[in-house]
């Protein structure tokens, strides 16, 4: 009787506890537009990236100067790349690659709506095509449309394609961009609270022995690969 009122009070203060910091996070990245001059109305959270993780690729961003940041799965997260970029560095190239063509068009919308059209954006849509790795059958972006970007991907976001998609949908991006990506890249996975993000991320660390991973308790979840010095 008594654990499960303590369990009851738990998850009570857990909830209230989460709405606070998730406010916290949302003053934050308000604060940061601000200081940045910066006019992004978007509301951040459910299938896109939550503010938490926005403060995270902004600090990525802003601690070290990037010149060819990758996202896999357009949405709001585009609009806080682009924005933030073009803030902080004109000469990053933000490019961002999308599945799905109702969703391409959608985001494509957004970012006019928001004004966000700088010529180092390119959004790309890039349909799923089958593509065989590690023996099995894998539904991933047909990536001949990143054959133009010859500069080495300095941030890679990794928060497509949809988990529902097949199991660990995500796993593909390493084994498949590991070449294009710079010394210093860091790979920002999104959803990594989930069991297939978890397993993704374990298999990446086996995969590439020189990766060094830290899971940070994000309201999703949040796992930050970089790659140790030799
Ligand atoms: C996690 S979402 C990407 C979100 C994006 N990075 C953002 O922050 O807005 C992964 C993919 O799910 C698909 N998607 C996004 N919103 C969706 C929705 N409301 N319903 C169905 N699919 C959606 C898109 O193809 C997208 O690339």
């Amino acid at each position: 009787m008594l654990s499960r009122l303590k369990i009851g009070c738990q998850r009570v203060i857990k909830k209230l506890l989460s709405s606070y910091i998730k406010k916290i996070d949302k003053l934050e990245f308000l604060l940061r537009c601000s200081y940045f001059n910066i006019r992004l109305p978007i509301v951040l959270g459910a299938r896109a990236i939550e503010y938490d993780l926005a403060n995270i690729l902004i600090d990525e961003m802003i601690g070290n100067p990037r010149r060819t940041i990758l996202e896999l799965g357009s949405g709001k997260s585009t609009a806080v790349l682009a924005a933030f970029a073009a803030a902080l560095n004109n000469d990053c190239e933000i490019v961002s690659v999308e599945g799905d063509q109702h969703h391409f068009v959608a985001t494509t919308n957004e970012l006019a709506k928001l004004g966000i059209s700088s010529n180092n954006l390119q959004l790309l849509v890039a349909p799923y095509k089958e593509v065989s790795l590690n023996g099995r059958e894998w539904r991933w972006y047909d990536l001949s449309c990143l054959e133009s970007i010859k500069k080495p991907i300095d941030l890679l976001l990794v928060d497509g394609p949809p988990g529902d998609m097949q199991t660990m949908s995500r796993y593909p991006a390493l084994p498949l961009l590991w070449n294009k990506l710079s010394n210093d890249c860091v790979i920002v996975l999104d959803d990594g609270d989930r069991p297939d993000e978890k397993q993704v991320a374990r298999q990446w660390l086996k995969d590439f022995s020189q990766l060094q991973a830290e899971f940070i308790d994000t309201y999703k979840g949040t796992w930050i690969f970089r790659k140790s010095e030799v």
